[in-house]
């Protein structure tokens, strides 16, 4: 009975294991080199804040009267009407979505559902604030700077 064993098949039954304990143990200190790799990487945020809150958006020309123009990598929407250039932060107030625009004039959150009107008032949803309207001021070079920090009404306007 023995001697039944120690032939080849019993040899290539052995390779066989061998190949799939040598997975398992890939797969094994894999799976835990992955997850220190993640653990570590945990404390390191991935999201910076701006460096600078105050940045120029362009010449108050580059905003014709009527428009409004988005300034997704300045997470803003810009309008300019008879009364001059005002900026509005695309920031959900509730975790930071950014709030996208309808025809309308309406913002909407795609995160929780939230209804803002033209002016940023909440409509509807979580958030609990409006959205954040920010400074406008003309640079030195004749450029506008928006300053994201320093909040103004919703009917403040750059006078061109
Ligand atoms: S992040 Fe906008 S409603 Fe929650």
């Amino acid at each position: 009975m023995q001697n039944e064993l120690r032939g080849p098949r019993f040899e290539k039954l052995i390779e066989r294991r061998d190949v799939l304990g040598l997975g398992a143990a890939w797969a094994f200190f894999g799976t835990i080199i992955a997850a220190t790799i993640g653990a570590l990487k945990l404390p390191i945020p991935t999201v910076f804040p701006e460096t600078d809150s105050r940045f120029p958006i362009g010449k108050p020309e580059d905003f014709a009267m009527g428009l409004a123009v988005h300034l997704s990598s300045r997470r803003l929407w810009v309008f300019s009407d008879q009364d001059g250039i005002a900026a509005v932060s695309t920031v959900c107030p509730h975790l930071g979505c950014l709030v996208l625009r309808k025809d309308s004039g309406e913002f909407l959150c795609p995160c929780h559902g939230s209804k803002f009107n033209a002016t940023g008032k909440v409509l509807s949803g979580p958030p609990p604030r409006g959205l954040f309207w920010v400074e406008i001021s003309l640079g030195p070079d004749g450029r506008l700077i928006v300053d994201s920090e320093v909040e103004v009404s919703h009917d403040v306007r750059f006078k061109v």
